[in-house]
């Protein structure tokens, strides 16, 4: 049996990535790790309450004694990092809380981990420290050149701080396998969409707020492009990196579906009006507002080492993909409405207020 030791499993992509492997196998373990921030909730685990293959700690992936109280305790094969401070915005805002988890965070855990598996003869059997990480540590694509790409060797020139400490941490990772010859993976994924993720997101937030008549607030002239991939596929792509990936390698993971925002909020609105029947969720809603600062024009990636190397393919199309999401907010109104109380609603007034 292994133990994977999952950080941030109550947030977005880590709470889908621990329910897909519960579904996948039996014969495993999970030791989830996370702060319950603003974006992490128990209640995206409410499904495997009281399965003994999970077990749930909250805890600061910076605290190192606990983190090595947890090693020992655990044991863990896997470390997947997901624990991260993730909406650009509030880096913009507060750059040195995502320097701080992001980076300072990542670095703990690296040293915890390399402490506990490495053996007397420096070797570290076959565990493995995967780290996920985000295109955004690319940079950014021109319009006018929609056939380049990113790929796994191209620069790293990050322009958010978010990014910033995203790239960071990417580096730390990578220095331990140089220095150390610790087992690591980074995989850098594109944006996600699916269940469970926060709404203060493009996508969740163009959802809930198309649903309740408020404005839909497009960044800019909304020509940015982002590559959207549904989050089980990112989660399967995940899976097979921890099992199959070539140690010490970056992996990109895209699903070759680019679309300018503008496009996403009018899909939105279109599959909203019709799923409910409201004539009132309409283009009217949208509000062109201030553009973000340094807004990244255009990501773009080329899956094809993922592709060759491990036969990963994404598998839901986007027209599927946005469907299953706006259902899933649909039903899950609850959990909108538990999750956007308290600290998001003063942060959201301050986002939005007066645009
Ligand atoms: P999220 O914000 O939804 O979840 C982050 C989780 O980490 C939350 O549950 C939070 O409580 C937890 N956390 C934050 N600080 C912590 C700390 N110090 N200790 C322990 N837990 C902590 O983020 P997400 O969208 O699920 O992203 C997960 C990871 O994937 C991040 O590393 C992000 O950079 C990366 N990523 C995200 C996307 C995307 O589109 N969302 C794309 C590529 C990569
Ligand atoms: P976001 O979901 O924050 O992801 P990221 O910045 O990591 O790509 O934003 C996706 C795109 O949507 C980005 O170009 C900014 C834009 N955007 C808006 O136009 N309006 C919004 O309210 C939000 C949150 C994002």
């Amino acid at each position: 049996m292994k133990t994977y030791f999952v950080t941030g499993g109550a947030g977005f992509i880590g709470s889908n990535f621990v329910l897909y492997m519960m579904e996948k196998y039996d014969d495993i373990r999970i030791v989830n790790v996370d702060a319950l921030t603003y974006a992490g909730n128990l209640e995206n685990l409410q499904s495997i309450e009281g399965d003994r293959r999970h077990i749930f700690v909250q805890a600061d992936i910076r605290d190192k004694a606990k983190m090595e109280e947890l090693f020992l305790a655990y044991q863990p094969d896997y470390v997947v990092n997901f624990a991260a401070e993730s909406h650009v915005d509030r880096s913009i805002e507060t750059p040195e809380v995502f320097a701080d988890t992001n980076v300072i965070g990542t670095v703990t855990l690296l040293n915890v981990a390399k402490a506990a598996w490495e053996k007397p003869d420096g070797n570290f059997g076959k565990r493995k420290f995967l780290q996920v990480g985000t295109d955004e540590v690319y940079g950014s694509l021109p319009l006018d050149e929609p056939d380049t790409f990113f790929r796994e060797d191209t620069p790293l020139n990050p322009h958010s701080p978010y990014s910033a400490s995203k790239a960071a941490a990417d580096m730390f990772v990578k220095a331990y396998g140089d220095t150390y010859g610790f087992p690591v993976n980074i995989t850098r994924c594109s944006n996600n969409y699916g269940p469970f993720q926060f709404p203060e997101k493009l996508i969740p937030l163009m959802i809930n707020n198309a649903l309740h008549h408020k404005g839909l607030p497009v960044y800019g002239d909304g020509l940015n492009v982002r590559d959207w991939l549904y989050v089980e596929d990112h989660c399967k792509a995940i899976d097979m990196v921890l099992s199959q990936g070539r140690l010490g390698e970056v992996y990109n993971i895209g699903g070759h579906n680019e679309r300018p925002n503008i496009f996403i909020v009018k899909k939105i609105i279109e599959e909203c009006a019709q799923a409910v029947d409201d004539i009132r969720i309409t283009e009217d809603l949208i509000t062109y507002v201030e553009d973000r600062k340094g807004h990244d024009r255009r990501y773009g990636i080329a899956p094809d080492k993922i592709k060759a190397d491990l036969g990963w393919y994404p598998e839901t199309a986007f027209e599927v993909g946005i469907v299953k999401t706006i259902q899933w907010y649909l039903e899950n109104a609850d959990w909108v409405s538990n999750v956007t109380s308290g600290a998001y609603q003063d942060y959201y007034a301050k986002m939005y207020e007066g645009r």
